[in-house]
């Protein structure tokens, strides 16, 4: 069996997972990131397309790559939609941050490149991954693509392994908390080739469900809809989903821009939490440790957040700071992940429609609606959240 040895296994190539990796070889330490998934696998599964300029400044900053300031969208704001008015939430004017459209298998892509440009170790397509933490040392097995036996070697396993991580349950019995909360939605998402409906992202509430207006490039947009969880993206062909998407945005002199319609799939609803996010020499980053409803983008931003701050503990770690190192890591994270629990949770609630609602409740969300957008508080408190209350 090939045995490797390193400083820092890292189960994840998705951006957690390369970032920590890229900024740990800034800092002069070795890293081996695997993932199950092949490149062309990881680069092709869309996902959120939303940046905080905090994550800008990271992509950016750490030198990852600047595309996202030649190839990315900076958005000023957001228009929240409901009965039939769209009402513009101005983030620069608010708090004076802007947010960027850059989708996150551009960021994989970015930092992809950047790991091999500099001779990462990083092996995509392996099978198999098992953790033991029963040794001196963190031992991680598995097979190579090409179906050789391997063993990894590493003082301390980071696990960024997304939502169903294997190294989350390597954890022993009792060594952590869950909180959890099921929505009864979901989001049918797709892509459509056509020119933007609208310059910004419009989250629409209707007596219909949720809609979002959400875009990729000036000829390809992004949408989504509230669903089912048991919706079948195979049971919607294009005449189905504009009729659906129409009903919920269209009037009062806005109208949808309509196009072939491609990459349709449904998205479940789930908040998650575990703490503490390290046990031992296993620490978590990203999904692996939290899980957000998609409305607001925070799960990549939430990840990369996670990231930076687990870029200094390992520093400090390997610069002989020991155990106490570690010790910092779930505190100097924990407060972001449940502020970003909080806004994904109300911007959810906010907007989309709960069945069995009463007629109380229904009136309670205008009510909701018209205090964000309608007083510079309420309106500051959602920009704040949406672009990552950078200025705390
Ligand atoms: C997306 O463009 O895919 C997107 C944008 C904003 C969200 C969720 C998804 O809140």
């Amino acid at each position: 069996m090939k045995t490797t040895r390193t400083q820092v296994a890292i189960v994840g190539a998705g951006p957690a997972g390369l970032m920590l990796s890229h900024l740990l070889h800034r800092s002069g330490i070795e890293s081996v990131v695997l993932d199950i998934r092949t490149h062309e696998e990881i680069a092709t599964t869309i996902r959120a397309g939303i940046l905080e300029a905090g994550s800008v400044r990271l992509l950016v900053d750490s030198g990852v790559s600047d595309r996202v300031l030649t190839e990315g969208d900076r958005h000023d704001g957001v228009v929240l939609r409901f009965d039939g008015d769209n009402h513009r939430i101005d983030f620069q004017d608010l708090v004076g941050e802007s947010v960027w459209l850059y989708p996150q298998t551009e960021v994989f892509i970015d930092l992809a490149d950047r790991r091999k440009t500099d001779g990462g170790d990083v092996r995509y397509g392996i099978r198999g991954t098992a953790v033991d933490m029963s040794g001196a040392r963190p031992v991680v097995t598995f097979e190579e693509a090409d179906g050789g036996p391997a063993r990894l070697e590493a003082d301390l396993v980071v696990g960024a392994d997304g939502s169903r991580s294997i190294c989350r349950h390597a954890f022993p019995q009792g060594a952590r908390t869950e909180w959890f909360r099921e929505y009864p939605f979901a989001w049918f998402g797709f892509l459509t080739e056509a020119p933007q409906s609208h310059p910004e992202l419009i989250y629409a509430r209707s007596e219909h469900g949720f809609a979002l207006i959400s875009q990729r490039t000036p000829a390809m947009q992004r949408m989504y809809f509230q669903c089912s969880p048991a919706e079948r993206p195979e049971d919607w062909d294009d005449d189905r989903i504009w009729a659906e998407m129409r009903r919920r945005v269209n009037g009062n002199g806005f109208e949808l821009r309509e196009g072939p319609i491609s990459s349709k799939m449904v998205l479940p609803f789930r908040s998650f939490v575990t703490a503490p996010m390290r046990h031992d020499r296993i620490l978590l980053a990203g999904d692996a440790a939290h899980t957000v409803p998609p409305t607001g983008a925070k799960g990549l931003n939430l990840a990369l957040a996670d990231v930076r701050v687990l870029h200094e503990v390992l520093t400090e770690y390997f610069a002989g700071g020991g155990e106490r190192a570690l010790d910092h890591y779930t505190p100097r994270v924990l407060d972001r992940v449940w502020k970003a629990q909080h806004f994904s949770y109300w911007a959810t609630t906010m907007l989309h429609g709960i069945e069995g609602a009463s007629d109380f409740d229904i009136e309670r969300q205008r009510a909701e609606l018209a205090l964000v957008t309608g007083s510079r508080h309420g309106a500051a408190f959602f920009a704040e959240g949406y672009t990552g209350w950078s200025r705390r």
